[in-house]
Parts: C-alpha cells; sequence; structure tokens
C-alpha cells in the first residue's frame, strides 16, 4: 500500500486520547440540537457559524466552543454528539478511545452531570458493542473556574464513579496554572482515578513540570512547548510520560504558524513519546485521520514514523496490556 494514498494511515490501528466530546460537534448537529431545544442562534445558518471558525489564540476558539456547547441540553443530546463522534473513529481506523466531557460547562446551565454521563456512556457502550470501539472516559475540570468549584463537581460526579476513569485539566491555560488544582487532584487519585492535564500548549514549561510533580498525571495533553526547558524534555524522554499532540488544534490555535512549523515529528525521533489526536475536531478542520495526512504532508512523515506514532497511541493508553499486545500484532504486521 502506497505511504502517500491514505489507505495506509487509515488501516493502521490507533487510539486516540485527546478529544473534547464538545469539540466534535459539527455545525450540522449543532444546529439541530438548537431546532430540537428551542436555542436561538447567533448565526443564520451552518455556514456562517462555520465562517466564524477564525481563532488568533486559545481564548478566541474557547468563546465560541463554550456558546455552541449551549445547544447540549438532554440525555440524548449527550448521547447523539457522542454517537457521531465514534462513527468519525471507525471511518478513520480509530479503534480504542479516551475521550474528555467538561461537566462545568453543563452544570453551569443547570444540566446535572447525571445526565451527561448518561448519555455519553450509553453511546460508548454502543461504540464497543457496534463499531468495537473501545472506550475509557475523563472529566475534566475548568481551570478557569476556582479550585472549589472543582471539587463540588468531582463530589457530584463520584456516585457515577463506574462511568468515568480518569480527571483532566482543560480550559484557558494563561494564569490558570496546574498548581491550583493539587487538592482535587488529590482526591480524585483517593478514589483510584487517573489523572492527565493540558500543560504546556499556551502555557510556559514550568506548568509541565507542575502537572507532572504536583498533580502526578500519568500523560500530559499537548505538551509541545516542553522544548523550551531541555532538562525537561529528558525527563519526559526517561520516564516515557506520554504527550497526546493535536497538530490542527495547534496551527488553527496559533501555538505553530504552519504546520511546517510543528515539532511533533522532531519530539518522535528524540525519542518523546508523543501521540497524534484531533482536540476539537469540529472546529479544527478534521479527524484523526486528517491530523496524520496534515503532518505527512507538511513534515514529511515516513510510514515508519506514522506507525511508531500509532504504537505510542495504544502504548499510552489505558488498555489493559492484553488488550494493547492485539493492536501492537497487528502493527507488526502493517510495519
Ligand atoms: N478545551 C477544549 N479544547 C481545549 C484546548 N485545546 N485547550 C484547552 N482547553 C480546551
Ligand atoms: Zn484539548
Amino acid at each position: 500500500m502506497s505511504f502517500a494514498d491514505n489507505d495506509f494511515l487509515r488501516q493502521l490501528p490507533k487510539a486516540e486520547l485527546h478529544l473534547h466530546l464538545e469539540g466534535s460537534l459539527e455545525p450540522e448537529l449543532l444546529f439541530q440540537l438548537a431546532e430540537r431545544n428551542g436555542v436561538q442562534l447567533p448565526y443564520a445558518n451552518v455556514e456562517a457559524l462555520r465562517a466564524a471558525y477564525q481563532f488568533s489564540n486559545l481564548q478566541d476558539f474557547l468563546d465560541i466552543y463554550y456558546q455552541g456547547a449551549g445547544v447540549l441540553q438532554t440525555e440524548q443530546d449527550f448521547y447523539d454528539l457522542t454517537w457521531a463522534y465514534l462513527e468519525r473513529c471507525a471511518a478513520d481506523g480509530v479503534v480504542h478511545v479516551e475521550p474528555f466531557f467538561d461537566p462545568q460547562t453543563h452544570t453551569e446551565r443547570g444540566i446535572a452531570i447525571a445526565t451527561q454521563l448518561k448519555g455519553i456512556s450509553r453511546a460508548l457502550a454502543d461504540g464497543q458493542a457496534q463499531l468495537g470501539i473501545s472506550s475509557r472516559l475523563i472529566l475534566s475540570f475548568l481551570r478557569h473556574l476556582s479550585e472549589d468549584e472543582a471539587i463540588a463537581t468531582l463530589q457530584e460526579a463520584l456516585p457515577l464513579r463506574e462511568h468515568f476513569v480518569a480527571v483532566g485539566l482543560d480550559s484557558a491555560e494563561h494564569g490558570n496554572p496546574p498548581e491550583g488544582f493539587v487538592r482535587v487532584f488529590d482526591m480524585a487519585r483517593e478514589q483510584g482515578l487517573q489523572a492527565v492535564a493540558h500543560a504546556g500548549e499556551e502555557g510556559p514549561a514550568d506548568y509541565i513540570w507542575q502537572a507532572l510533580d504536583l498533580l502526578r498525571v500519568i500523560r500530559i495533553d499537548h505538551g509541545v512547548r516542553c522544548v523550551e526547558d531541555p532538562v525537561l524534555v529528558e525527563r519526559l524522554i526517561a520516564e516515557q510520560t506520554p504527550l497526546t499532540v493535536c497538530p490542527l488544534s495547534n496551527t488553527k490555535l496559533k501555538v505553530f504558524a504552519q504546520m511546517q512549523d510543528h515539532n511533533i515529528l522532531q519530539l518522535l525521533d528524540q525519542g518523546v513519546k508523543v501521540t497524534i489526536n484531533s482536540d476539537d475536531p469540529a472546529y479544527f478542520g478534521g479527524y484523526m485521520l486528517a491530523n496524520f495526512v496534515a503532518v505527512r504532508d507538511a513534515l514529511d512523515m515516513t510510514r515508519e514514523q506514522a506507525i511508531a506514532l500509532a504504537r505510542n497511541s495504544i502504548t499510552a493508553s489505558m488498555l489493559p496490556e492484553v488488550e494493547q499486545a492485539v493492536w501492537l500484532a497487528k502493527l507488526d504486521e502493517a510495519a
């Protein structure tokens, strides 16, 4: 199979480890849900909404992303959102997903965490049964809100503990360092939850150190600014801490001016355990396969690098080793 042909990239078994379910809300579904729920939108139609997806930085994007999430109201809405994402995964050769949801975006609007979780979980179960896609869900705290609000969110979610396996930290990074969330992450870990955190997307390398040492995360979401601190890069290599990198997101949000400037393959070649992910694909121009294709085309990714990235996604996942082994064997066949 030719490497220039997207089918090679599509058939590689891949895990998606950095995906905000709310960021997979396509304009078409957004408009359908607005109509179903009687929500007035400040855009005339799908085209006008898509045209507004021009961002200079993370905050520009977050403003429109939180506004869009306002159409999600019922359990069925959360089901439909999650199911649509899983169908995209199936089309792209994604075999395992570890998505985030942002409960506070919805509890602020009076929507109970139980409503959110039941819809998402039912879709994830159908994804396993009907599409063969396994999953683990991550509950993510909004770092622009206070730690006390994160604690209240965790407490509301704990009776539904069987629906999620980890906590995360996302939203506006500047001025909201990981060190402000130590207590809530400690509480989560006491409950047997794993931890991940966005760090080093727009924020400095120091936030990556904090996420590692204070929040004790198993992965760093983004992390591309690690290169500003060579000692940190050495540590990431030594400990094989995965970075869930999101190439299209990083160019849309101007973390890198253009894909040719992206550092993902340099990090890979240095021995950092990087993975490819889509972050908020409805806003950034594509799902998993589009991210692989963009990296291949802009950075001359080789077949071997593509396979290494897919391998990293499997071994960086929370799947048990016996399940990882099945996908790794398939990747060996592709090599
Ligand atoms: N929420 C959704 N996407 C995000 C991103 N790329 N960074 C921080 N918070 C987010
Ligand atoms: Zn993200």
